[in-house]
């Protein structure tokens, strides 16, 4: 054996195991997407039903919003899913989103956790995820909006 193909062989064999543990932890501890679905089929009504933001969401299809969360926090946990909706800047551009309509879905979101029986410190690590995205939903604001 060339000492290229030992090392080559040798390579694989140590990166493979790395390459295949692709982190899907998160994914496991919300139960997999079905987890990740009862927590989205219980936020939409949510948001439908709050008096902060709820005007957002009036026309929105409860069944197509849960179905494209469910795919994008599915994928964004580490699990086997594709979201194949428009980016989160096209997704939000026309509605006008504030910080402080995002932080109403934050505070619904978590209650839709808490009811589903997400582990706060799991609830935490999706939040994490989820939170830099603010840059690209919130729209409306001061002018000087705080990035
Ligand atoms: C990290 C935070 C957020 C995420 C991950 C997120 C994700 C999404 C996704 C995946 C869609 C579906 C896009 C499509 O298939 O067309 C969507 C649509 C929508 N989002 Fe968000 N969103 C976030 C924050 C917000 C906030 C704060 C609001 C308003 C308070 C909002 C209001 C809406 C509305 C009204 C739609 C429907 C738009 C339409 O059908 O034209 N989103 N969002």
């Amino acid at each position: 054996m060339t000492h290229w193909l030992r090392s080559t062989l040798l390579a694989a064999v140590l990166l493979a195991p790395a390459a295949h543990a692709a982190d899907d932890s998160l994914y496991r501890a919300w139960g997999g997407r079905e987890g990740i679905r009862a927590v989205m089929d219980d936020l939409v009504p949510r948001l439908k039903a709050d008096a902060r933001i709820g005007h957002f969401f009036k026309d929105v299809s409860t069944q197509h919003l849960a179905r494209q969360l469910t795919d994008q926090l599915c994928q964004l946990a580490g699990g086997p899913c594709v979201y194949d909706g428009p980016d989160m800047k096209t997704a939000h551009q026309e509605l006008g989103v504030a910080r402080r309509d995002f932080h109403a879905m934050v505070e619904v979101l978590q209650q839709s956790m808490a009811a589903r029986g997400i582990a706060f410190a799991d609830q935490n690590r999706m939040l994490a995820l989820l939170a830099p995205m603010h840059r690209d939903v919130i729209t409306a604001g001061s002018g000087t909006a705080q990035r």
